[in-house]
């Protein structure tokens, strides 16, 4: 199991890799393939729970999928996202919220989407031994405020998003999300700050990459546009449905060989 200093040691040597697991089948999966970090996105709230966006996944939900993801895991870093209002309201309920994952679940560190309110938080789990992990950038808790537009694209807005970065580094993040900045935004954050970055949609200089797993396979019915299939899932999994359905329809399945006959119960009646 990697601590998040392993991950650090890693930044600048080897890319890191994180993609998102919900379930303990895909964390075994993705965990066996290898990848560095596996986040129990809060991006379930789309991928799997079948909500519109993230703002409706609680507190319980992803502290359920934590623990099914680390049961399934033996030696990616576990990280759990803290879903929206789980987090920056008051500082204890935070801690309790956010320690309950990694006492109660297993997971191995935090994912907090980030903004001002969120740098006292970040530097109190620090030091109580919560490795945080920051996010900035599109921040999809934020969509009533940004919408799922790129962020960072003019030259204010990009001196925030650099800032808050900057300042989550200050005040103890181990690592920095960026999500959905321009690749030469992203270059420069990474530049800058001595703790590793992630992007999703900020190009390929960031020190990792992280995905959402249903994209990666191909399973999402929609993607972001930097979102990438490397497989097929639906249209596998789409197959084996209807040729399963056809297969009862036309008494085909079960075939004998999924049957089992127990002789004595022949002449039951
Ligand atoms: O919820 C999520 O899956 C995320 C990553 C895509 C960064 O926040």
């Amino acid at each position: 199991m990697p601590t998040v200093r392993d991950i650090q040691a890693q930044a600048g040597e080897k890319p890191i890799t994180m993609l998102t697991a919900y379930d303990a089948v895909t964390a075994t999966l993705v965990d066996q393939a290898g990848v560095d970090i596996t986040l129990i996105g809060d991006s379930m709230g789309n991928a799997v729970l079948g909500y519109d966006d993230t703002l409706p996944v609680t507190v319980d939900e992803v502290a359920s999928r934590t623990g099914a993801v680390a049961r399934g895991t033996e030696d990616a870093l576990v990280v759990a996202d803290m879903p929206f209002l789980s987090f920056g309201t008051d500082l204890q309920t935070s801690i309790e919220n956010c320690g309950r994952m990694v006492k109660e679940e297993g997971a191995n560190a935090v994912k907090i989407e980030s903004n001002d309110h969120t740098t006292e938080l970040t530097e109190r789990l620090d030091e109580l031994g919560i490795p945080v992990m920051a996010h900035v950038g599109l921040t999809p808790q934020s969509v009533n405020q940004t919408g799922y537009t790129r962020q960072g694209s003019d030259p204010e807005d990009a001196k925030q998003i650099a800032r808050l970065a900057r300042e989550h580094e200050r005040a103890g993040a181990f690592a920095c999300i960026l999500e959905h900045i321009p690749a030469n935004l992203a270059a420069q954050i990474t530049d800058e700050l001595s703790i590793p970055t992630i992007g999703i949609g900020a190009g390929s200089q960031c020190d990792g990459q992280v995905l959402v797993i249903n994209d990666v396979v191909g399973l999402s019915e929609q993607s972001p546009p930097f979102a990438a299939a490397f497989g097929n899932v639906r249209e596998e999994m789409e197959s084996a449905i209807d040729d399963y359905l056809s297969a009862v329809e036309d008494e085909q399945f079960p075939a004998e060989e999924h049957s089992q006959v127990a002789e004595e119960l022949d002449d039951l009646y």
